[in-house]
């Protein structure tokens, strides 16, 4: 069989697994600690829902999603991100209704058919949350020191928190149209991409990767420069509120989001440990989006994390894998019998016990305990049996105890567990 995984989708094997477990458990635990609860939507979702609130000239639109028809010749898409099915969440379901203020969050597969790379796939993992009610500036403070907190949960150094602001549906405009009548003279020279963004979103050039687009990005004006008396000050308090809990951070005045949905703050936190793929989470208010797919005006702020960037960075720990507390080693038939019959009790009974069934010898099988990093060998053969006893050797002391058969596994119970 010759069958492969599909480029840019990973198999997510042992040791890594036990990364990404602590690494759900530790931003589970941070969210609901933070008064979030989850939500799960499907994976795929009709096209429109996308197609319409990402943003037509998004390169995520244009190139990267996974679109076909069902066999009703329905056009779905695998979602290429969380927040656009959390707001149809949200609307479908009224949840605005029970309560003003929502907090959710999710954990689960995204596809965008991206040039797989480090940090880059097909198949890649998010964590995200998404807050619905809220216009304050306190808001968007807290919920980029929460995040700030989470990753130093995770000891992770060298990060950097870039704030802008996509100013609102009045200021925006006129920054768009100076950004068009700038770059129309010079249109000829950038990339085919840019040449089509200056005519249809020319705020996007400052996301491409082309040398001389860039070089002509650097010396456009910003956004910040253009923001209204509301959006001014709803950034300036932004950085306020940071400042009062500590939070660094740096301004990035041509801090432009991959998805049109966004208004007033937009942030991004990268790492200079990644490469190319240096942002760990990127996100940003979205005070319109709930209207647009049909429910309330309601403002709201989100934040979409990205696991395997987060795996690559906090790699394997030691401390993360999980621990055998016993390997029963059996050298004979008769020794089996019990042991098979003990391991299951115990095992039932919450302790972690591992026993060879291959039939190897003593030696191979203490080498496989040793592998194991088991924390206790419990040596039960014929001639224990035949002397009411077993061994249990402590691994890493290399203590030896001889405990009686008769109370074998209740002695067990009371060491291990
Ligand atoms: P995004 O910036 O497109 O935002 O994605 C967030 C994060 O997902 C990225 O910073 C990165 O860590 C990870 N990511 C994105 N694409 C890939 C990929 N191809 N391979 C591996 N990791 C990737 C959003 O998705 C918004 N929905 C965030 C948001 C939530 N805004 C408001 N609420």
């Amino acid at each position: 069989m010759d069958i492969k995984s599909i480029r840019g989708m990973n198999d997510v094997l042992a040791p890594e697994i036990f990364s990404w477990r602590m690494a759900e458990k530790i931003i589970r635990e941070n969210f609901e600690k933070f008064g979030f609860s989850e939500i799960k939507t499907p994976i795929v979702e009709n096209t429109t829902l996308f197609s319409r609130n990402l943003g037509e000239t998004s390169d995520i639109v244009k190139k990267e999603m996974y679109t076909f028809l069902d066999r009703n010749e329905e056009s779905l898409t695998l979602r290429p991100e969380g927040t656009a099915p959390v707001v149809r969440a949200l609307v479908e379901h009224n949840l605005l209704n029970q309560d003003p203020v929502q907090k959710l969050y999710y954990w689960g597969p995204m596809f965008r058919y991206e040039r797989p790379q480090k940090g880059r796939y097909r198949q890649f993992y998010q964590y995200g949350i998404e807050i619905f009610g809220v216009a304050a500036p306190q808001m968007d403070a807290e919920l980029i020191a929460m995040l700030v907190d989470l990753y130093e949960k995770f000891d992770l150094k060298g990060l950097t928190v870039k704030l802008g602001s996509m100013g609102c549906e009045e200021c925006r405009p006129k920054y768009r149209e100076t950004l068009m009548s700038l770059l129309k003279p010079s249109a000829h020279i950038l990339c085919n991409d840019c040449k089509e963004r200056v005519e249809k979103n020319p705020l996007r050039v400052f996301d491409c990767k082309n040398p001389t687009c860039k070089e002509i990005a650097k010396v456009l004006p910003s956004m910040l420069d253009f923001l209204d008396e509301g959006c001014k000050k709803h950034f300036d308090a932004v950085r306020d509120n940071l400042v009062l809990l500590k939070t660094h951070f740096v301004v990035d005045k041509t801090l432009v989001r991959g998805f049109d949905y966004y208004n007033r703050t937009v942030f991004e936190i990268t790492t200079e440990d990644l490469g190319a793929q240096n942002a760990i989470g990127g996100g940003g208010r979205y005070d319109k989006l709930t209207q647009e797919l049909g429910g309330a005006a309601c403002p709201a702020i989100g934040y979409a994390g990205g696991v395997e960037r987060l795996i690559l960075l906090v790699g394997e720990r030691e401390e993360w894998k999980p621990k055998l507390q016993l390997f029963v080693v059996t050298p004979d038939e008769r020794g089996m019998e019990r042991a098979f019959q003990l391991a299951f009790s115990l095992r039932k009974n919450g302790v972690t016990a591992e026993i060879d069934y291959t039939g190897k010898s003593m030696k191979s099988q203490m080498k496989k305990a040793d592998k194991l990093k088991a924390k206790h060998v419990l040596i039960l053969g014929g001639t224990e049996i035949d002397q009411n006893a077993a061994v249990l050797r402590n691994m890493s002391t290399k203590e030896q105890e001889t405990l009686k058969l008769t109370d074998l596994e209740a002695e067990l119970l009371r060491r291990l567990k």
